[in-house]
């Protein structure tokens, strides 16, 4: 993953670059650290630990004035989270910042240091260093770029200085890169954010483009030919950091539900709009995803097949790219992700772009890879989320899905009941009585959080639900947890119920609960302490722990379990102590495979 940024121009360089790093800190926060110049020598400062660790040490050196300078914060790939591993990366000539993967990167090592290179790091990155340093003899920088890059396997987005040269310079493949521009300076930049506070104008570096930029200048090579590219104008809001009273973002954000929840719902209200959630002409849909994005797409799974009649598979974005595709009938690709930049969805969607399957990108950041190409593309538009885990995102991705189901099985005609689209427009307002109940969750959160393994478990949508409760858990409270079917629990894994250990169970689908709570039962038995999230119209069970939500239609019962388990897993965290918002080894946005 990692952020990188880099900036030339009369602005203060140092605080260009510290703020750009905050607005990148979501794409990984293992260290961090920055390169300035002053035309003259290069200053590298570089810690371990958060950005604001760096802004600490850069403070020290209060009195280096440079005029252009580069910076990252960092994902640990190659190598621990250490000093040594941090970038920015000297060698020779060279120091480069660096986004990506670089695949042969043993293979290159050996070859430089047969020829006189010696390396301090277990980067990746130092070995581009080295061989950008190897190629800089006898050739300019640009050319020495291109030798270099017809040697490296792998993906890289690079901010590179070269000593008494007065430029950076920018070069991209498979990782994203763009330049931002304004009258007296440029920025590189893996994203928008990250110097949205300063233009809105940037260009997009496409493969293996070199960009340079000097001050207010800027210009794109591509083969050593000077080429002309589009200019882009970003309506991005950047970051908005108050938390809004709130402790953590994850809380805030989950307490924007209601809101932004009603803005998607009230944006279907005219059928004509409602013309473009219409899945009717697809006999087959693959939705693809990870993580949360791959949860939301379980229910859309259950509820389009359920209510529309479609076959729907649903696979993770980093198996589905090296599978063996069959498509027999009318497909189509559903490729779902916040960020719009996770590699493996990025690279799903571009297979499938390129055999001409039909795409649909369900995407939050405007700005992202997947909005900007994908064929045809539906925002969340649930504003930024700053917390790595997701929460109002996720609900809206599992509303569009449902809105999807709705329309396709009414144009279909094969929906069994009637519903009028008003009845949607309730459930903003029943979510919020939902999260007003907080202090219920946070009850059973204390009986829990110091427990160090647990079940989740459901049937039919109520185990898509379970597994996006389970890995809300896990990722911010680092207590291990799984979904499982209710009903295969048995088949080996009950083995591991203890005395004691929580098993969550969601009933929401009314044909299935008997059979859930015979499930329940059975772990009970055996020692298990058993929380029940089901709704007001099945509440006519004996349970020690359970929390009741209001009763919605079938398309939308999802969206008001779902906040009552992030605010569990929010709250757990919190008894436990986590860093919520950060939380160790996580990064928001996924960009190497
Ligand atoms: C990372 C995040 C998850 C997220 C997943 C997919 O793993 O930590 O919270 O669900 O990426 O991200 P996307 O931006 O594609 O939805």
């Amino acid at each position: 993953m990692c952020g990188i940024i880099g900036y030339s121009g009369n602005r203060e360089t140092k605080e260009v670059l510290l703020n750009g790093l905050y607005a990148l800190e979501y794409r990984g926060y293992d260290s961090s650290g920055i390169a300035l110049s002053d035309g003259v020598s290069t200053k590298i400062i570089r810690s371990v630990g958060r950005v604001c660790q760096l802004e600490d040490k850069i403070r020290d050196e209060e009195n280096f004035s440079a005029n252009y300078g580069i910076a990252h914060t960092r994902w640990a790939t190659n190598g621990e989270a250490n000093l040594f591993n941090s970038h920015p990366h000297q060698v020779g000539h060279v120091t480069l910042v660096h986004n990506g993967i670089i695949e042969n990167a043993d293979f290159l090592r050996q070859k430089l240091i047969r020829k006189g290179y010696m390396f301090n790091s277990d980067t990746d990155t130092e070995v581009i260093a080295a061989l950008l340093d190897s190629k800089l003899e006898g050739n300019n920088v640009i050319s020495a770029i291109n030798m270099m890059m017809k040697e490296l396997t792998g993906s890289y987005a690079l901010g590179i200085m070269v000593e008494h040269d007065p430029n950076l310079y920018a070069v991209r493949k498979d990782s994203p890169l763009l330049i931002g521009f304004e009258d007296d300076g440029c920025f590189l930049a893996s994203d928008i954010t990250a110097i949205i506070q300063y233009t809105n104008q940037y260009i997009l570096l496409d493969h293996c483009e070199i960009a340079v930029l000097n001050q207010g200048n800027y210009q794109v090579y591509k083969n050593c030919k000077l080429i002309e590219k589009e200019v882009l104008m970003s309506d991005s809001k950047g970051i908005d950091p108050s938390k809004c009273g709130y402790e953590h973002y994850m809380l805030k954000e989950i307490m924007e539900e209601p809101i932004v929840l009603k803005q998607l719902i009230d944006r279907y209200k005219e059928e004509d709009r409602q013309k473009e959630l219409d899945l009717s002409n697809y006999q087959e849909i693959d939705i693809v995803g990870c993580g949360s994005a791959m949860y939301a797409g379980f229910i859309g799974q259950s509820l389009i097949e359920e209510y529309a009649g479609i076959k729907v598979q649903v696979y993770s974005a980093s198996e589905y790219r090296y599978k063996r595709k069959i498509y027999h009938r009318k497909t189509l690709i559903i490729l779902i992700s916040q960020s719009g930049e996770t590699a493996d969805t990025i690279a799903a969607m571009r297979e499938a772009e390129k055999i001409g399957i039909d795409t649909l990108g369900l995407v939050n950041y405007p700005d992202s890879t997947i909005a900007r190409e994908c064929r045809r593309v539906i925002l969340t538009n649930a504003g930024v989320e700053i917390a790595v885990a997701t929460t109002k995102a996720y609900i809206l991705q599992v509303c569009v899905l449902s809105l999807m189901a709705y329309v396709t099985a009414k144009n279909k005609g094969t929906l069994k009941f009637d519903i009028e689209y008003e009845e949607f427009e309730n459930v903003p307002i029943l979510l919020e009585s939902v999260l007003e109940r907080s202090y219920e969750y946070q009850a059973i959160a204390n009986q829990i959080y110091s427990k160090e393994s647990c079940f989740y478990i459901g049937r039919g949508i109520d185990y898509a639900i379970c597994m996006e409760g389970s890995l809300k858990l896990k990722e911010v409270s680092y207590i291990h947890s799984e979904a499982y079917q209710a009903g295969e629990l048995k088949h080996g894994t009950i083995s591991l119920v203890e005395e004691g250990m929580p098993v969550l169970c969601v009933i929401t689908d009314k044909r299935l609960k008997e059979k859930s709570i015979s499930n329940l039962k059975e772990v009970e038995a055996r020692g298990a302490k058993t929380i029940v999230v089901t709704t007001f119209e099945l509440d006519d069970f004996g349970g020690e722990l359970k929390i009741v939500v209001p009763v919605v239609n079938s398309f939308m019962q999802t969206i008001l379990v779902v906040p009552v388990l992030q605010l569990l897993s929010y709250y757990v965290a919190l008894n436990r102590g986590c860093d919520i918002d950060k939380p160790k080894n996580l990064a928001k946005s996924v960009t190497v495979e």
